[in-house]
């Protein structure tokens, strides 16, 4: 139902009673279990009120849109598995802790998922980054693969696959399939997205019910022209060139 309303919710320190908290919109929820919607804190929807905004200038949308995806990376990592790590201080005493397993790398969806690849290379050093290349067939009108270049051992890595606005959800399904098709098991995918309508994220989790899903927003849905509402208008744009 692409009228429904989301949800409002009050924001603010918990020091604050809550009647003297202001309300805002805050995601939508989705019962899907592979999809992880960042906690609703006020930081996050400040942020995501900066980059919404239509007057915020190219500077301060790089600027904020890039501190959201710092939070979606560090919140992806947190699905990739460890094992276990004893190290000793400089104090004598071990501390049993942790490290990752396994290689990783990340793949945009060009152009906009590129935006992306800064927040995941301030996380993980000289990270591998593989290029999808997906747009609309003029003919068919029906997304098409022009390009991808991608690592060459990408079966073995877990792949954070980034695209920023997830709307009806056809350029990510077409890349997982690309992504499958050279032997990535669907369980080591991850994708972080943005904003994601309703109905994508459905259809998604749907399809490939093993991939993992990190987003910040679901939102309300789509307009006619398949635009995510209330969105942020064109990702691309507004971080490359308007
Ligand atoms: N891509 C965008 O950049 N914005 C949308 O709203 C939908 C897809």
């Amino acid at each position: 139902d692409v009228s429904q309303r989301a949800p409002s919710d009050h924001l603010g320190p918990d020091y604050r009673p809550t009647e003297e908290k202001p309300t805002a919109t805050v995601s939508t929820k989705v019962s899907h279990e592979n999809v992880t919607i960042l906690p609703q804190t006020p930081q996050l929807i400040a942020l995501l009120t900066m980059i919404r905004d239509k007057h915020t200038n190219r500077a301060d949308f790089i600027f904020y849109s890039n501190r959201i995806n710092r939070l979606l990376v560090e919140e992806a990592l947190n699905h990739l598995p460890v094992l276990p790590h004893t190290v000793t201080t400089p104090v004598g005493r071990t501390y049993a802790g942790v490290k990752f397993e396994g290689k990783i790398c990340g793949v945009s969806i060009m152009r906009a998922g590129e935006a992306m690849e800064q927040a995941l290379r301030e996380c993980c050093r000289s990270v591998r980054i593989g290029k999808i290349l997906i747009q609309r067939d003029e003919e068919t009108s029906k997304p098409k693969l022009f390009y991808d270049k991608l690592p060459e051992d990408i079966k073995e890595r877990w792949v954070l696959l980034l695209d920023p606005m997830l709307a009806t959800g056809g350029s990510a399904l077409m890349a997982v399939d690309v992504l499958r098709s050279k032997g990535v098991p669907e369980s080591r995918i991850c994708f972080l997205n943005l904003i994601a309508s309703p109905e994508g994220a459905a259809s998604f989790a749907q399809k490939f019910p093993n991939v993992r899903i990190v987003t910040a927003f679901v939102d309300e849905g789509l307009n006619e022209k398949n635009y995510i509402v209330p969105g942020l208008g064109d990702f691309g744009d507004r971080f490359y060139t308007l």
